[in-house]
C-alpha cells in the first residue's frame, strides 16, 4: 500500500551521461547502476570508460559505452542516435564532459583556448540536449542535467574561458527549463565545488586542505559521488517539479563571506 504518488526510482529509465570514464561521470554511472538504471556512457578517453563498461556489465548492470568527443558535432549525432536506438529511447541526459581550462587573457593562444573552452563545456551541452530531445520527448520523466560549476555562480582570475562556459551552462539550463517546460521535460544543473577529480588531481593536497579551510563551510573537497547522488535525485520522476535550478553542491562555498 503506498501512501504517495511520486516514484524515487530510475530503475529501468536509460540514462546517457557524458564523460563517464572519470571523477564525477563515473561516479554517476555508478549510483545510476545502483539504482537499477540502463546505461549509455560515453567519454573521449576510451580505455577507462571501457573498463568502466566491463565492470558493471559483470555486476549484471545492462550498460553499453560509446567513444564520444564531445567537441565533435558529427559524433554527438551519431553517438545519441546510436545509443538511443540501442536502448528503444532515452530518459536522461546528463552532461558531465569537461577539462580545466586555465589561460591569462594576454596568453597568445587565448581565442583557440576559448574556442576549445566553449566547444567542449558550453555548446556540447547544446548539442547534446538537441541530439537527445527526439527521444527525451517520448519519455514520460523526461530529465536533463547540465554539470555547471560554482565557477558559473562567481569567478577566480585566470580562468575566463571555464568560468564564462560554466555561466552559459547555467544560462542555457534556465532558458530550457522555460522552453522546454510546457512538454513536462525538466532541465536543471549541478554546481559543484571543489571535488577530488581528474581535473584537481594535480593540485598538492596542502593547497586543497588550505583552500578548503579557508573557503569552504565543511572544510574539505567533496568525493564525486557527493556530486553524483544531487544529480540522480534531480533525475527521479519524483523530481518533475522541480526545474531551471543551479544546485549548488560545494560544502558551502558559495554561503560562505568568512
Ligand atoms: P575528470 O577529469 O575526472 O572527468 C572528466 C571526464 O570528461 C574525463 O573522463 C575526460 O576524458 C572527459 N572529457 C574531457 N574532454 C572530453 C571531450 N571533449 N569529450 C568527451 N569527454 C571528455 O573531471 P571531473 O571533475 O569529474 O569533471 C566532470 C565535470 O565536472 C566537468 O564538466 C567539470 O567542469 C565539472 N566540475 C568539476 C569540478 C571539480 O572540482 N572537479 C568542480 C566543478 C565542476
Amino acid at each position: 500500500m503506498a501512501f504517495s504518488k511520486l516514484s524515487r526510482s530510475v530503475e529501468g529509465r536509460v540514462v546517457h551521461i557524458t564523460g563517464a570514464a572519470s571523477g564525477m561521470g563515473r561516479a554517476t554511472a555508478c549510483v545510476f547502476a545502483d539504482a537499477g538504471a540502463r546505461l549509455a556512457i560515453s567519454d573521449l578517453n576510451e580505455a577507462p570508460l571501457l573498463e568502466l563498461e566491463k565492470e558493471l556489465a559483470a555486476g549484471g548492470v545492462d550498460v553499453r559505452a560509446w567513444q564520444l568527443d564531445v567537441a565533435d558535432k558529427g559524433q554527438i549525432a551519431t553517438v545519441v542516435a546510436m545509443a538511443c536506438d540501442h536502448f528503444g529511447g532515452l530518459d536522461i541526459l546528463v552532461n558531465n564532459a569537461g577539462m580545466s581550462v586555465r589561460e591569462p587573457i594576454d596568453s597568445e593562444r587565448y581565442e583557440q583556448v576559448w574556442e576549445k573552452g566553449m566547444a567542449v563545456l558550453l555548446d556540447a551541452h547544446m548539442r547534446l540536449i538537441r541530439a537527445s530531445l527526439p527521444w527525451l520527448r517520448r519519455s514520460d520523466a523526461a530529465r536533463i542535467v547540465n554539470i555547471a560549476s560554482t565557477e558559473g555562480l562567481g569567478a577566480t582570475a585566470g580562468v575566463a574561458p571555464y568560468s564564462t562556459a560554466k555561466h552559459g551552462v547555467i544560462g542555457l539550463t534556465r532558458a530550457l527549463a522555460v522552453e522546454l517546460g510546457p512538454e513536462g521535460i525538466t532541465v536543471n544543473c549541478v554546481c559543484p565545488g571543489p571535488i577530488h577529480t581528474g581535473i584537481t588531481q594535480a593540485i598538492p593536497p596542502e593547497a586543497k586542505q588550505k583552500f578548503a579551510r579557508r573557503r569552504v563551510a565543511l572544510h574539505r573537497y567533496g568525493d564525486p559521488e557527493e556530486v553524483a547522488q544531487a544529480t540522480l535525485s534531480l533525475s527521479l520522476p519524483a523530481a518533475s517539479y522541480i526545474t531551471g535550478v543551479a544546485l549548488p553542491v560545494d560544502g558551502g562555498l558559495t554561503i560562505r563571506n568568512a
